[in-house]
């Protein structure tokens, strides 16, 4: 059959709210213009994260119910190191409550001021954490990576002759170690390939650094390896994650994405020097090494996610999705990043709105017309976001404005996914009556949480 079908049939729904656009202006203005300030009730269709937003299956469900909530040693914990252990081949293993607590003691334990941290691409707590331990993080994403129409096949590969310059540059004193995000999250959700992998390992091993990979959407990239680099047609996606982990020599990981989960996450590595260190930190962050901030059930439902996540068919299903979107809304001449990335799809808002200046926030004017014309809640990745200051206090542009529509997991349905093509639509055809925004209020770390905005010309 042509038809891909979601690879699962639906056991319980929740109800959405279907408001009015009245409603709608109203609960923006109430929300400062940022749709991270508005009730998630209010959000009819909300694709502001793909991150623990998803659907667990039946046999999470039933495995939570396995939990065993023992402080220490618990079976839950052996269940997700045994998973954890089965794909990444590391020795080990520390779970922590998600993503950010894994960097944090990473950061906290390795990193010194000044040190300097290369990657394809940081993710924005990534970024934080680095800076907040005194690191300057880097990003050398290919060079395909800045052009969003280009549609080259692995757009989130590291540039190896930029990281090499900045080794020689820096020493590698200076580098604790260098991360590789699969997929690049911030660069639209774009794979990196085997053969990449493999070459900044290469690169770093000579100048004995450690590669550690931020792996938050390992599965999917292990997908587009499957379906793009030669030789790895007849691999399943569990071997070909076994190999890029073997390439590496730790990891950060948040399961609220890959790992199908609604919380949790974890940092391994072969180190145990580096092990006994971060099991001492993330004994006062998260707590126990056999639980890291998390319940025995939640433990649960990753060993079983990770797993799920590697389904063939699971995959098949969530790509042929964000293409089939980015395939309507190519032929509306919508422009996006190409070709569609892992777990989202990203608005090219330089193209969509070309006289808006950086510092007007384009990425925002998109992001409300679309909230305001169908409660479709997205996230801006420009200026807001990856924007900052220079020495003269003068605000430098990020070098791409995106908006990012992220798909939980398994949440939606085709009929969902229609629905939100329209909503595009109507705003890309009214796109000449958008204006930008002034902030008028900003945090001094991750501002994009929760700063306020005025729409300008109002
Ligand atoms: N690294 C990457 C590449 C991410 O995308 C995220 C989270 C993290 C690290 C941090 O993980 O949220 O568990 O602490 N990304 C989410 C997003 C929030 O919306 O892209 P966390």
């Amino acid at each position: 059959m042509k038809t891909i079908i979601e690879p699962f049939r639906i056991k319980t729904t929740e109800p959405l709210k279907i408001t009015t656009s009245e409603e709608r202006h109203r609960a923006l203005e109430a929300a400062h213009h940022n749709v991270f300030l508005l009730d998630a009730e209010d959000c009819c269709i909300d694709l502001l994260t793909d991150s623990g937003t998803g659907a667990m299956s039946s046999q999470q469900w039933a495995a939570m119910m396995l939990g065993d909530e023992s402080y220490a040693g618990s079976r839950s914990w052996k269940r997700f190191e045994a998973a954890v252990a089965e794909i990444t081949g590391m020795e080990h293993i520390l779970p922590t409550h998600q993503g950010r607590a894994a960097e944090s003691i990473l950061v906290g334990c390795v990193v010194k001021p000044g040190d300097v941290i290369p990657n394809n691409s940081h993710f924005d707590t990534t970024r934080a954490n680095i800076e907040y331990g005194g690191g300057v993080a880097l990003n050398f994403p290919c060079s395909e990576a800045f052009d969003t129409q280009t549609p080259a096949p692995f757009k989130g590969n590291m540039d190896v002759e930029a990281l090499e310059t900045c080794i020689k540059e820096n020493g590698r004193e200076k580098i604790p170690f260098c991360l590789i995000t699969v997929t690049n999250n911030t660069g639209g959700g774009q794979p990196v390939s085997m053969a990449n992998v493999r070459a900044v390992k290469a690169l770093l091993e000579k100048y004995e650094i450690p590669l550690l990979i931020d792996a938050c959407r390992f599965a999917e990239n292990a997908y587009f390896i499957h379906e793009r680099e030669d030789g790895y047609q007849n691999r399943s996606l569990l071997e070909i994650a076994q190999e890029m982990f073997s390439l590496a020599d730790g990891a950060t990981m948040s399961c609220k994405k890959d790992g199908l989960a609604n919380i949790g996450g974890f940092l391994v590595c072969r180190d145990p020097e580096w092990a006994e260190r971060f099991r001492n930190l993330g004994i006062l962050r998260e707590g126990f090494p056999t639980y890291g901030g998390l319940a025995g059930r939640d433990l649960e439902a990753i060993a079983v996610g990770l797993m799920e996540a590697l389904d063939y068919d699971y995959q098949v299903y969530r790509h042929a999705t964000v293409e089939y979107i980015v395939k309507r809304l190519t032929a509306l001449g919508v422009p996006m990043v190409q070709p569609a990335g892992g777990h989202a799809v990203f608005l090219d808002v330089k193209r969509m709105l070309p006289d808006i200046e950086a510092t007007q926030y384009p990425g925002i004017a998109v992001v409300n017309a679309l909230y305001l014309a169908g409660g479709v809640r997205a996230v801006e990745l420009g200026t807001v976001m990856f924007g900052h200051f220079d020495e003269n206090g003068i605000e430098q542009p990020s070098p791409l404005e995106l908006v990012r529509l992220a798909f939980p997991r398994r949440v939606y349905t085709q009929s969902h996914f229609d629905y939100l093509i329209e909503v595009i639509e109507e705003v890309w055809n009214n796109k000449e009556s958008l204006s930008g925004y002034k902030m008028t209020y900003q945090s001094k770390a991750l501002r994009h949480f929760t700063c306020h905005f005025e729409p300008l010309g109002s």
